[in-house]
Parts: structure tokens; C-alpha cells; sequence
């Protein structure tokens, strides 16, 4: 017997599924064009469904995504802080995973700790999707990859630069690069350099990753130019972030390296004029808020691939 269908980390996927799932995104996007952002796909594939959310971190875009994704799938949505419930006063992890799996159809999880989410993962019997950890953010990298297509087509055998920190939002690049076949090129200080353990393990599924200190060297000739915050949720060290990470500022200058119609991405929330300038974020080249929507399409076809309805 197969167990459910998780979405906890890109590389876990099959290649197929991840192209399947990207795929009916767009679809659902363009059958959409138009309606209220409240009224149900044709399908319906989540009818009779409820997706609970749980978050142990605050949450914008991931929260109101995956409400809307979830009733515009059919189905309906529960959401908690961790602090909320029994989970936040030492009720075990996995307990909560086994009271869950016999009341709702799939489980969103925000964490602070990835190991929590794959233990939750491993006591639960519904789908469980991480909704971002400390090492990873699958749902955001699917949304900008879909961005990147209706803006550009096919990523495959494009350039893609992260330049900053190498946080849990680079890794899921660094994730997604041999599936979708895109050269990453990461620019970061020695001291918030990518994890070292998803680059081996991308180099050796056949990935093209650069590694660089040097953010002109990653962003040369780039089709896309991919920033994120200084200091994710969780950060201590706020001070020396801040200070290795100044050269590492997306500005026009550094744009101006880039191709010329590469586009700009940051997943937001943006500190205009520490990682980006406002003149980048607000500029023509950046597809930030096309970022944002695509959140809600993406995970909808997550969703429809937890419950099995594709791939
Ligand atoms: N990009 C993203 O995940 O935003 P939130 O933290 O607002 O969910
Ligand atoms: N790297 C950031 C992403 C926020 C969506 C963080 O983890 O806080």
C-alpha cells in the first residue's frame, strides 16, 4: 500500500509530477480568467475536502493563498497558530498528526523546524504540505517557476540567479533546478552560503549550479535575477547579517548585468533598500506581484496532486 501523497520537498518528487503539477496550474489560471477570485473550478476537485493550516510562523501570502486555493478547488480550509493549540502547551507532534489525519483530508504546515514537519509527515494519513521551514519553501519556488513560464516560456536551459542569503528559499531552487532543467547560479557570502548538503545532492541528479561570493558573476547574463530578505523568521543574528550581505543588494546596477529582459523575483516580504532597491522592486522588470497570485495556482494544483486528482 502506497502511503498519501506529501509535498514537503521538490527533490522527493518525480520529475513528471512537478512538470504534471506546473502544468495544471496555468490550465486552472487561464479557465479562471476573469471570474471572482471566490468561485469554484468546473471540476472541483477538492469538494468535500478540508485543507487545516497550521502555522508556527506569521504568514501573509501562504495563509490567504492556500484559503483561496482551497475553496476555489471546492473544498473547505482550518486554520491555527501552533500557539493556538494544544501543539503550543507540549501535546506531541505526532499525536496532533494522528488527531488531524481523522478529521481533515490534507494538513498545511509552517515550521520552524523542517525535521518537525517530516515527523508530523510520518504519523499522518492525510497529505501533509510544507507551508515553509527553516531549510525549505517548495510552494513559493512553484509559484515563481510558473511565473517565470507565462512571463518567458519554458525554464528549461535558462539562467536563473540567486543572489543574498542562501536561505531555505534558495534551497528549494537549488531543489527544483535538475527537475526543470534551469542553470542556478548563487552569489552569497561565505558565512550564508546554499546548504551544502542539497547542492551535492542536486549535482549529483545532473543539476547546473554556480556557486559564487561574487553577485556580478551570478547575475551576468541571467534570465531571471532572485533575491529574499536578509533576515528570515528565526534569524538571530541580525547585525552580521546585515553587514556580510550590503554588496549583496539587488540595485539597477546589478540588474544591468543581467540579461536584457531578465526579470526580477523576491518572494516578499521586501525591506526596500536592504536586499532590493525600490527602484528594482517597483521597476519594470520585476514580476513580484504576479509572485504573489501565482502562490494561490500553484498550490491549487499541489493540492489537486495530494489528492491524486493529477499525476
Ligand atoms: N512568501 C511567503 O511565503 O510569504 P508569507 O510569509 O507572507 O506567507
Ligand atoms: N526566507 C524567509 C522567507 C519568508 C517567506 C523566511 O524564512 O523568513
Amino acid at each position: 500500500m502506497t502511503g498519501p501523497r506529501h509535498f514537503i520537498d521538490l527533490w522527493r518528487l518525480q520529475n513528471a509530477d512537478l512538470r504534471a503539477i506546473l502544468d495544471d496550474a496555468r490550465r486552472r489560471k487561464a479557465a479562471r480568467a476573469g471570474w471572482t477570485r471566490g468561485r469554484v473550478d468546473a471540476d472541483a476537485p477538492a469538494a468535500g475536502r478540508t485543507l487545516a493550516m497550521i502555522f508556527q510562523k506569521n504568514s501573509t501570502r501562504t495563509r490567504f493563498s492556500f484559503d483561496a486555493a482551497i475553496r476555489q478547488l471546492g473544498g473547505a480550509s482550518a486554520i491555527a497558530t501552533a500557539s493556538d493549540m494544544q501543539l503550543g502547551r507540549g501535546e506531541t507532534i505526532e499525536d496532533t498528526a494522528r488527531v488531524l489525519s481523522r478529521m481533515v483530508d490534507a494538513v498545511m504546515i509552517r515550521a520552524n523546524s523542517h525535521a518537525d514537519v517530516e515527523l508530523f509527515a510520518a504519523h499522518c494519513d492525510v497529505p501533509v504540505i510544507n507551508g515553509l521551514t527553516d531549510k525549505s519553501h517548495p510552494c513559493q519556488i512553484m509559484a515563481d517557476l510558473l511565473t517565470y513560464e507565462e512571463h518567458r516560456g519554458p525554464v528549461a536551459g535558462r539562467t536563473l540567479a540567486w543572489v543574498g542569503d542562501g536561505n531555505n528559499v534558495c534551497s528549494s531552487f537549488i531543489h527544483a533546478a535538475t527537475a526543470f532543467g534551469f542553470t542556478l547560479n548563487i552569489a552569497a557570502p561565505a558565512a550564508y552560503a546554499p546548504d551544502a548538503e542539497d547542492l551535492a545532492r542536486a549535482r549529483k541528479a545532473g543539476a547546473h549550479i554556480n556557486v559564487t561570493l561574487d553577485p556580478r558573476a551570478a547575475a551576468h547574463g541571467a534570465d531571471a535575477v532572485i533575491t529574499d530578505t536578509w533576515v528570515s523568521m528565526g534569524d538571530k543574528d541580525e547585525a552580521e547579517r546585515m553587514a556580510a550581505l550590503t554588496p549583496y543588494r539587488v540595485d539597477a546596477a546589478l540588474m544591468a548585468l543581467a540579461a536584457k529582459d531578465a526579470l526580477f523575483f523576491h518572494d516578499l516580504p521586501a525591506h526596500r533598500g536592504d536586499e532590493v532597491t525600490a527602484e528594482v522592486i517597483d521597476g519594470p522588470q520585476s514580476v513580484v506581484w504576479d509572485e504573489a497570485e501565482n502562490r494561490i495556482h500553484a498550490q491549487k494544483a499541489v493540492l489537486a496532486w495530494c489528492f491524486g486528482a493529477i499525476g
